[in-house]
């Protein structure tokens, strides 16, 4: 790809990581980008830098635009690898007259790369350096998602370069938002807050507050992952006021693993239960479906049901990495149940159970077990189980309506 204009003399380039499929546990089916901005004014600035091993297409796209040794200014909003990666080798050649970073991410830089040398300058929010007609107001987002990050605000072009938060794990060759399908992106963007965002939601909250306090005019997010929201930055900010507040919907998330198949016909009983009290219902197979697609379709149901089949005393391996991965997000407000079939213990729904609770969601039901393959009354059970969770969800939603 090549240096993008996002405003007058403000440039996309950063690097496109299409065959990304992995990040650190998260599944990125569409790839990702790594979003460095170049802002030319009398002083020029250099926001982020990407992945260690795309660092020439960063370099290449700031030839684009100007001499890399011309850069004066190199802002460190995150230092987490695939931003901070090809930093060393971009002072190297720059030999910027400051590398400006909040004070955790001067502790991070350090840590990370161990080079004394470097101008470090910290700041904190509030602070403000002058580019020359161009203002860069720094934000500190501690925790969101790394105790380093931070916001930079270009004042007088309405411009949050955001670092990750406002993301999407999207490869592609158009920059911005209207140049794509609204619901893929949107989709694209929930999937992130999910899997990124949801542990720390009541961060999230207390910052979209703060930025509101300051009055800061946005018309333009410049995010660190995907496209640039130059058209609709609203449509994120309000979607993460909402994914923040884990404001949920009568739908249900119904998760399981199965030996010979019992516990997925267990699952369907449950799911046909949900679905006669009207829930919108997503059955997902714990063996086929990659967590973090699954911890997506959790962020907006009020339901998760978790089934498995008791293996040597204990769950399915596929349950635990949901039940672990889960539990690190921490989802909020959700009501659930459990199941699964047996040969001859049968301790997967105690398991289950204890899982809920670990996760912080509140069991509803005292779960269904079956032995061996269900009859028609263990059918029904399920069925049943699964149209009680339905109930309480349409009375929870009722009473916060
Ligand atoms: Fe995109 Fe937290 O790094």
């Amino acid at each position: 790809m090549t240096a993008v204009a996002v405003k007058n003399d403000i440039y996309w380039v950063g690097a496109v990581d299409w065959n990304v499929r992995d990040f650190h546990g998260y599944s990125t089916d569409k790839g990702t980008t790594y979003n460095a901005y170049l802002i030319k004014d009398e002083k020029v600035a250099l926001f982020d830098t990407v992945k260690h091993n795309l660092k020439s297409d960063l370099i290449h796209n700031i030839h684009q635009v100007i001499d890399p040794r011309r850069i004066d200014y190199i802002i460190v909003n995150h230092v987490e690898m695939d931003h901070s990666g090809s930093l060393p080798e971009l002072i190297d050649l720059v030999q910027p007259e400051k590398v400006f970073c909040s004070a955790n991410g001067k502790r991070a830089l350090l840590s990370h790369f161990h080079r004394e040398d470097w101008p470090l300058e910290v700041v904190k929010t509030g602070d403000e350096i002058s580019l020359g007609a161009r203002t860069v107001q720094f934000i500190e987002t501690k925790m969101l998602h790394w105790p380093d990050s931070m916001f930079s605000y270009i004042k007088e072009e309405k411009l949050l370069i955001s670092s990750d938060a406002f993301g999407q794990h999207l490869a592609t060759s158009e920059r911005f938002d209207d140049q794509l399908p609204m619901d893929e992106l949107m989709a694209h963007a929930a999937k992130y807050f999910a899997n990124i965002l949801l542990v720390f939601s009541p961060l999230v909250q207390k910052l979209l507050a703060d930025v509101k306090a300051m009055g800061l005019a946005i018309d333009t997010i410049a995010p660190d992952h995907g496209p640039i929201w130059r058209t609709n930055p609203d449509r994120i900010i309000a979607a993460y006021d909402r994914w923040s507040s884990q404001e949920a919907r009568a739908k249900a998330v119904v998760v399981f693993d199965t030996m010979w198949h019992s516990t997925e016909k267990m699952a369907k009983a449950v799911c046909a239960g949900l679905a006669r009290e009207g829930l919108d219902v997503r059955l997902m197979s714990a063996r086929l479906c990659h967590r973090s697609d699954i911890i997506a379709e959790m962020l907006d149901a009020k339901a998760v049901l978790l089934g498995s089949a008791t293996l040597n005393n204990n769950i399915m391996p596929r349950m635990a990495d949901i039940i672990t991965y889960a539990k690190g997000l921490r989802p909020k407000g959700k009501l659930g149940a459990t199941f699964g079939s047996y040969g001859w213990s049968g301790e997967a729904v105690k398991h289950l159970n204890n899982a809920l609770e670990e996760i912080g969601i509140e069991q509803v039901h005292e779960g269904v077990r079956v032995k061996n393959v269900p009859t028609h009354d263990g059918y029904q059970s399920c069925v049943e189980m699964g149209a009680a969770v339905g109930r309480a969800v349409n009375q929870a939603l009722q009473q916060s309506a």
